[in-house]
């Protein structure tokens, strides 16, 4: 991201806009018994609030007090991003990662990782590095690092700001976006294979409503859905100035109607006429949001943030500022939808044919590596459950598969359905992947109906 610490405030914004103002009509709850917490006033809604954390503040105990008090969630600010965990190439250190991680875990919080791929704050090895040299060693960052932390993460972003600024809706120039467009996707391909229990997160920002950078985010996401690429969420980092936009609520209302979880990642707000209403506009729409899952912070205390116009919920001191008590009231009053807490299950009865099946492979390759997007179609019956066997060439193997399991590699290597992807209608399909060292399969697949 563009803005630094302690930016100039024109710069800070140019990136919101501010085309409504907030809500004003804070409700106050009464009752005797409101949650005296953030985190605790979010769990009562089914959410997480959580807050971004430097391992250097640990040691300040006016700081861990108010996070051991207030959240229910943290975010490393810097720790687990590529040059703090990867300092040279194929050298991890976790040791500040880990200290986050560990301060999450002993206090029962969620850990949400930041941020597997940025185009900023890379290592030095990583930025003069190009083409599938870079390819391999993204993937193979991603691979490692998300491993590292398997079964510990409530959500990674597994890329970050991948988005132009402007009108556009493309996607931002950057070195990793010059390997190929493919690179988001194949990312989120290996987060999943490396750690498949967390939620894996697009997150970006200027997209505090419908805009042009947003729908190119909706677009992405969508085509993710339609094509399997495993996506769980949408992080809206909503860094804002002194208004919000009037579709902050419907922008989130349509990422979650797609079928993912939303969360909003990064918050902080310009102090000012508005900070207190803003703060309860954006906690407002998550709670009326069922798939908004949390709120993060982006500092515990003004003195802690990057910014210089005191954006936060406590003061230098650690004092509660008006907008700590804005959002509390906003926890306190409101809220009826509550987000699923696993991804809803549908079943349906299994249809009754058992016909013929085909299968198509596409291949994203580069020097070394490959994955392979597989499409299973149905014929003019449904499918009940199918193999797919696929000959891989000599000195390919697979390392990693989605929405199938595989064995035999290497050589020919046989997928079969997993439970929920075994029946396909007549004339419908499933696609399914696979990640593999050396060059990928060039030809047809066999597909056989089981
Ligand atoms: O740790 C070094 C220190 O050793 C050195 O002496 C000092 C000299 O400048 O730099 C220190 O590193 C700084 C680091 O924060 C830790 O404090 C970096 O210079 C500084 O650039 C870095 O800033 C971080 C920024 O991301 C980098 O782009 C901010 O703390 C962090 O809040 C900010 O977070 C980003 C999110 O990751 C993504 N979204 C936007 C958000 C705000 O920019």
């Amino acid at each position: 991201m563009q803005i630094r610490k302690r930016p100039r405030r024109t710069a800070l914004l140019a990136m919101v806009s501010a085309a409504a103002t907030a809500a004003t009509g804070l409700v106050f709850a009464s009752t005797a018994d409101a949650a005296t917490t953030l985190g605790a006033s979010a769990a009562e809604k089914g959410r997480y609030f959580g807050a971004a954390i430097a391992a250097g503040r640990l040691g300040d105990s006016t700081y861990t007090r108010l996070l051991t008090t207030e959240f229910t969630s943290v975010t490393p600010e810097n720790e687990m991003k590529w040059d703090a965990t990867e300092p040279q190439q194929g050298r991890f250190s976790f040791t500040n990662g880990d200290r986050i991680l560990n301060q999450g875990l002993s206090n029962g919080s969620k850990v949400r990782g930041h941020a597997l791929l940025w185009h900023a704050q890379q290592p030095g090895w990583a930025q003069s590095l190009s083409g599938s040299a870079l390819r391999n060693a993204a993937i193979n960052h991603v691979t490692q690092v998300a491993g590292h932390y398997k079964g510990k993460i409530y959500a990674w972003d597994v890329v970050n700001e991948a988005f132009a600024d402007g009108g556009s809706g493309g996607r931002r120039d950057s070195n990793l976006q010059r390997t190929g467009n493919d690179w988001i996707e194949a990312a989120f391909r290996a987060a999943r294979a490396a750690d498949p229990a967390a939620k894996l997160c697009y997150n970006d920002y200027n997209t505090d409503g419908i805009n042009a950078k947003s729908t190119g985010i909706y677009t992405m996401v969508r085509d993710f859905k339609a094509r399997g690429v495993p996506i769980d969420c949408v992080g809206f980092q909503s860094h804002l100035g002194t208004g919000i936009d009037s579709s902050y609520q419907a922008n989130l209302q349509r990422f979650a109607d797609l079928g993912v979880d939303v969360q909003i990642t990064e918050l902080d707000v310009q102090q000012g006429g508005n900070q207190a209403n803003i703060y309860a506009t954006v906690t407002r729409a998550c709670l009326a949001v069922a798939r908004c899952t949390g709120i993060t912070v982006w500092g515990i205390r003004d003195s802690d943030s990057w910014r210089d116009d005191n954006p936060l919920l406590f003061d230098g001191g650690g004092n509660k500022k008006a907008a700590y008590t804005s959002v509390l009231n906003a926890l306190n009053a409101g809220g009826t939808t509550t987000p699923p807490s696993s991804p809803p299950v549908t079943t349906s009865p299994p249809p009754s044919g058992g016909g013929a099946c085909a299968a198509t492979v596409s291949l994203n390759s580069w020097n070394g590596g490959y994955v392979a997007t597989v499409r299973v179609n149905a014929g003019s019956a449904p499918v009940n459950g199918w193999t797919v066997a696929v000959a891989l060439p000599s000195g390919s193997a697979v390392t990693s598969t989605w929405n199938a399991t595989a064995t035999g590699s290497p050589g020919t290597v046989s997928f079969r359905n997993v439970t929920y992807n075994g029946q396909i209608p007549a004339g419908g399909h499933t696609e399914f992947g696979f990640q593999g060292t050396g060059a990928g399969p060039t030809a047809t697949p066999a597909c056989t109906v089981t």
